[in-house]
């Protein structure tokens, strides 16, 4: 992806920030799911080779140790001063013999595992906590796809963790928010069930395992209909251990417990006023100023009304409108921005902060009814 879409640290910089990975680490209902995911295949993982895409800070590093019993973890985190903290963490949560089994890459993930051989062992599990807004956001979903592709070998392919990803979307109503200029705005937000409108559909269904990543980006899209009064479309994801355990879930529905994540609102231009078909499909596209591309939900009207829209995720921007052909072909050329990279600042007590919460997190491990 970085030769791709020319991503930049900067770029990535732009979205994990020292308060971003606190609130991940502050999730507990996503390290309650992965230790849940890693303890069902303890069993087949024990004593093997793991990658963590995307590292971070080295939590699930230490989960992989702690719940799933591998024997290796290549932990592999793009930015260098977050990759600095990950022997911190192991050593605030891991004994001597354990801390031994984790090496830390600091690069492109996409880059290391074209390395042909790379990472010199045969991997039995790629463990990721990837997701963005409405999951696809964030860009990380081609390099995590790309190294599990290069991590095959023959029959012999790594288990994805987590292994299966549903996107849902449905009719809801809310009021209507703008951002500093003025204009409607989109993306993550609280929404509860009560003010969900009809049923949800299905938007994507992605097996980790075996999907590539135009399913991810080039779908068909689905149709959605709507009755009179909704004031936009709904979208959240669930995220299942695998398809052998399909009820290991994580669930970010407006009825599930709150996560980083939210919910992801997309405002219609105007309440429907009668029972309306709308096509919804999800699309990847370059951004003019950075590097990372960025999630869009395309909304056309089958009805004959005029509710069409794009949803710019990353921005949190809507247009309104037809998405004309002749605009698409005439769309800017990404620009890259040839500012030079500088490293984010963790302050000491951002540091004392992130080892705290790692620790509790692995503690808390599967959560009380699996502890
Ligand atoms: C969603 S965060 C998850 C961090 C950590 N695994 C956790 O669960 O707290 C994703 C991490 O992946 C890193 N990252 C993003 N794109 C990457 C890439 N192409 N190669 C390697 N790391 C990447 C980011 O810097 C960030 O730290």
């Amino acid at each position: 992806m970085c030769e791709q879409w020319h991503v930049s640290l900067r770029d990535i910089r732009a979205v994990y920030d020292p308060e971003m990975h606190i609130a991940m680490l502050q999730d507990s209902s996503r390290h309650h799911f992965y230790a849940k995911c890693l303890l069902k295949h303890q069993e087949d993982l024990k004593d093997k080779v793991a990658v963590d895409v995307g590292a971070g800070i080295g939590i699930m590093s230490a989960m992989a140790l702690v719940h799933g019993k591998l024997g290796q973890v290549h932990a592999v985190e793009v930015l260098p001063e977050v990759a600095r903290i990950i022997p911190k963490v192991l050593e605030s949560i891991l004994d001597a013999e354990d801390r031994g089994k984790v090496r830390v890459h600091c690069g492109f993930v996409e880059k290391l595992c074209s390395v042909p051989g790379w990472p010199g062992d045969a991997v039995a599990l790629v463990v990721s906590e990837w997701l963005g807004i409405l999951a696809l956001n964030e860009g990380m979903a081609q390099p995590l796809l790309r190294c599990r592709d290069a991590l095959c070998h023959g029959p012999a392919r790594p288990q994805m963790l987590p292994g299966w990803l549903r996107l849902w979307v449905q009719p809801g109503q809310a009021s209507v928010q703008r951002g500093a200029g003025g204009d409607v705005t989109c993306g993550p937000r609280v929404i509860t069930s009560e003010q969900l409108q009809g049923s949800p559909t299905l938007l994507l269904d992605l097996d980790l395992n075996t999907c590539s990543v135009s399913d991810l980006f080039e779908s068909q899209g689905i149709d959605v209909e709507s009755a009179g009064g909704a004031t936009g479309l709904v979208g959240w994801f669930d995220l299942h251990c695998c398809k052998d355990h399909p009820d290991v879930v994580l669930s970010t529905s407006p009825s599930a417990p709150k996560t980083h994540w939210l919910q992801c609102w997309m405002p219609f231009d105007k309440a429907l006023e009668g029972s309306t078909k709308l096509h919804v499909q999800v699309q990847l596209k370059p951004q003019n100023l950075a590097g990372l591309p960025e999630l869009c939900v395309v909304l056309s009207d089958l009805s004959g009304e005029d509710h069409h829209a794009q949803f710019f995720l990353d921005r949190g921007v809507v247009e309104y409108g037809k998405v004309r052909a002749e605009a698409r072909e005439s769309e800017p050329k990404r620009r890259r921005l040839e500012t030079e990279d500088i490293e984010a600042i963790y302050f000491p007590s951002d540091v004392q902060e992130l080892l705290r919460l790692a620790q509790q997190a692995v503690k808390e491990g599967a959560g009380p009814e699996l502890a």
